[in-house]
């Protein structure tokens, strides 16, 4: 595993968005997986800053999103397809038919991952896998105990998830009860992953992920096993782990 320790947020979304944007320059129409969440905020600001300046081009470019709410449609200011809208595709010349999150509307759960699992496979499989790191462990919505070798599932939230995001709901009950996201087997199978973590929260879930057993109860540990991670983080969240 190559880590980049970075000083700061800053420079880790710089390190991290130069990762990624090598990866589009050497393979114009490569499939990127992606993550939503606070950390890869910065990452994508800088990717738009590098398109804005012209030094990047997001026309051939393919995405594939780890996850979905249950229930959100895409209009739904809570949904991670709003998310990647808002803070990515809105902002660059990718074509939204490229960008692939999965179906938040769809009823059929079984139907969901499969469609999805379709679209990952038609692609190829993804070059570079985007991960942030859950304070848990968690890679995708690949909770504690998650069976390592599942494709795309639907998954239960657990009551400290929906009382989590309760605040960004008018009420706790228009909170989803359940997600999709893609399987560890199918993150595990991407040929790159850039695991991006900061600040001191993440500090013990980096040390027990990376230098710790592997094991269900850390989902993210599974990524040992893989063959080409690239861990960017700032001397926050890294202070823990000796590379
Ligand atoms: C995002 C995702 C999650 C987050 C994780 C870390 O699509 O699936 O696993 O990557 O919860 O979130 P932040 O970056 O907010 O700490």
């Amino acid at each position: 595993m190559r880590v980049y320790c970075e000083a700061d947020y800053d420079h880790v979304s710089r390190v991290a968005a130069n990762i990624i944007a090598a990866q589009i320059m050497m393979k114009p129409d490569c499939v990127l997986g992606l993550a939503t969440g606070s950390t890869p905020i910065g990452t994508y600001g800088q990717l738009i800053r590098r398109y804005r300046e012209g030094d990047l081009d997001f026309s051939q470019v393919h995405s594939i999103n780890l996850d979905e709410y249950r229930g959100l449609s895409p209009e739904n200011d809570q949904s991670y397809r709003y998310f990647m809208n808002k803070h990515l595709f809105d902002s660059v010349n990718i074509d939204k038919k490229n960008t692939f999150v999965p179906d938040g509307v769809e009823e059929d759960r079984e139907k969901a991952c499969r469609d999805y699992d379709g679209i990952i496979r038609s692609h190829g499989g993804i070059d570079m896998q985007i991960l942030g790191l859950g304070h848990n462990g968690h890679i995708g919505f690949n909770e504690p105990d998650s069976v390592f070798e599942k494709g795309t599932h639907c998954v239960q939230l657990t009551e400290s998830t929906i009382s989590a995001n309760a605040r960004f709901f008018a009420s706790a009950d228009e909170v989803p009860k359940e997600a999709y996201t893609m399987g560890i087997q199918s993150i595990m199978q991407a040929k790159k992953i850039v695991v991006i973590v900061s600040g001191e929260s993440k500090k013990e879930i980096v040390k027990k992920a990376f230098m710790g057993p592997v094991t269900p109860q850390v989902p993210a540990s599974v990524l040992q096993l893989h063959s080409d991670v690239i861990l960017v983080g700032d001397k926050a969240a890294l202070s823990e782990y000796v590379g």
